[in-house]
């Protein structure tokens, strides 16, 4: 009896890690609903225009967090909008990385 209960403990702590390891994967931790708006404010006016037609979807979750953590070598970094902080920088990234090629809703922007 004692046994069984054990190993009822340990499944339910080992399922309560799987969940949350699977939350942290899914999210950058910014607000991608905040992002979407930024990314539309703050990147737009040149992609889509006179830079790549960068949309979620153009690239995969991986290389989004690649992208976000080398932010400062971009070659655009220097024109990015200077009242832009770095809470909006990860919430942009959020968008970009919650709707790209590999996610759960790959989204283009329109
Ligand atoms: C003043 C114009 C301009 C603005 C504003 C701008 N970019 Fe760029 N960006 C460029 C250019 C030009 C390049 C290099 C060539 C290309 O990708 O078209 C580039 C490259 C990039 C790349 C690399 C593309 C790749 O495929 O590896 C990323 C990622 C990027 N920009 C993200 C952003 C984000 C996020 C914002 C908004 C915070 C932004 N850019 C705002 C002009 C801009």
């Amino acid at each position: 009896m004692k046994r069984t209960l054990s190993i009822g403990a340990t499944v339910a702590v080992l399922l309560a890690l799987f969940a949350g390891l699977s939350l942290a994967a899914d999210t950058m931790g910014g607000n991608a609903r905040k992002g979407k708006y930024l990314y539309r404010k703050n990147c737009r006016s040149c992609h889509g225009v006179d830079a790549s037609d960068l949309s979620p979807a153009s690239k995969t979750q991986a290389e989004w967090k690649k992208l976000y953590e080398g932010m400062d070598k971009l070659p655009c970094r220097a024109k990015w909008p200077a009242e832009m902080t770095a809470e909006d920088a990860k919430d942009t990234f959020s968008y970009l990385y919650d709707y790209a090629k590999d996610s759960p809703s790959p989204a283009k922007c329109s």
